[in-house]
């Protein structure tokens, strides 16, 4: 293993690449990550890079984004099947439809979406930056795609009315209450954390919700030293690594996402070789998926 590391580090430079991993990411593969982060930290970070090539460890939807906000760079996907079910949960289509039954609401996009629905939405946002992006808008009702869940967690902060899509996280509507609940017994003084993807009975029984790096945050500050974990196992190597000495436990032993986990060391080098797959989203769609980006980093 340490060989392919040096040959990453070697095609890095050889590429002047930078690779964002997310906190999902295989441990080896945060391990060697310019930027570990949540969704909006990606982003940003793909903003304003100076590095010619990206490698996008993480799913198509990023890798989209990264290509979105950083048109003159090179944004390689190491697995070009590492798609997102719920960023799939909705086309551009079924949106023009929802927009047309609605013709006064806001369309928010959650991060997780294709490059199609970005265009067509008014405004992105994130899990760590949802409440504040809808509550920046002028409308009364939103539209709000595609997760379901995380709209509902919105619907909580606001007046406004949230007009949900159907769409889900398979992989956080696996966590019941019931597994909260055991939890909590066999855990009596931890903190639950978790994600604004899980159910809502889960997210109104947790202690806290956030994204994935306002998860991080939350167990670096807290005098609590255990922790029950309501989002993919993947960021238990961050938790972990960051906060020695206290415990974490994983909500359910269900938390994982087959496609974060397609990225390995071998398919990173790869990529890095051959210089693809690349992911290039279409000029026409671009100018208008950019708006909707732009305005969610400007309102974050
Ligand atoms: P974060 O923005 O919280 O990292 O979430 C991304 C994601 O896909 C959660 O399932």
């Amino acid at each position: 293993m340490q060989e392919l590391v040096k040959e990453i580090e070697e095609l890095k430079k050889e590429r002047q690449a930078v690779i964002l991993a997310h906190n999902y990411q295989q441990d080896v593969v945060q391990d060697i990550a310019d930027l570990v982060g949540d969704s909006l930290e990606l982003s940003r970070y793909a903003a304003k890079t100076e590095a010619k090539v990206i490698v996008l460890a993480g799913v198509r939807f990023m890798a989209e984004s990264a290509s979105i906000l950083a048109p003159d760079k090179t944004v390689l996907l190491p697995d070009i099947f590492a798609g997102c079910p719920l960023a799939e949960s909705i086309d551009v289509q079924e949106l023009k439809r929802e927009k047309e039954k609605y013709p006064d609401a806001a369309v928010v996009c959650y991060v997780n979406s294709s490059a199609e629905v970005k265009a067509e939405s008014d405004i992105c946002c994130t899990s760590s930056n949802a409440v504040k992006v809808v509550q920046s808008l002028p409308h009364r009702r939103i539209l709000f795609v595609p997760d379901r869940n995380l709209a509902s967690y919105v619907a909580r902060f606001t007046d406004k009315e949230i007009i949900p899509w159907p769409g889900l996280c398979v992989t956080h509507y696996r966590v019941t209450l019931e597994e909260l609940e055991e939890a909590r017994a066999a855990h009596p003084q931890a903190k639950i954390l978790v994600h604004p993807e899980c159910r809502p009975e889960v997210t109104e029984a947790a202690d806290f919700v956030g994204s994935t790096s306002a998860i991080l945050k939350y167990a670096r500050e807290s005098d609590a030293q255990e922790f029950i974990i309501g989002t993919e196992m993947g960021i238990l190597h961050r938790l972990e690594q960051e906060n020695p000495g206290k415990k974490f436990y994983l909500l359910s032993p269900g938390l994982i996402c087959p496609n974060m986990k397609l990225t390995t060391l071998s398919k990173i080098a790869q990529c890095l070789k051959e210089m693809r797959p690349v992911i290039k989203v279409p000029e026409d769609i671009r100018v208008r998926a950019y708006q909707a980006l732009e305005r969610m980093l400007e309102v974050a």
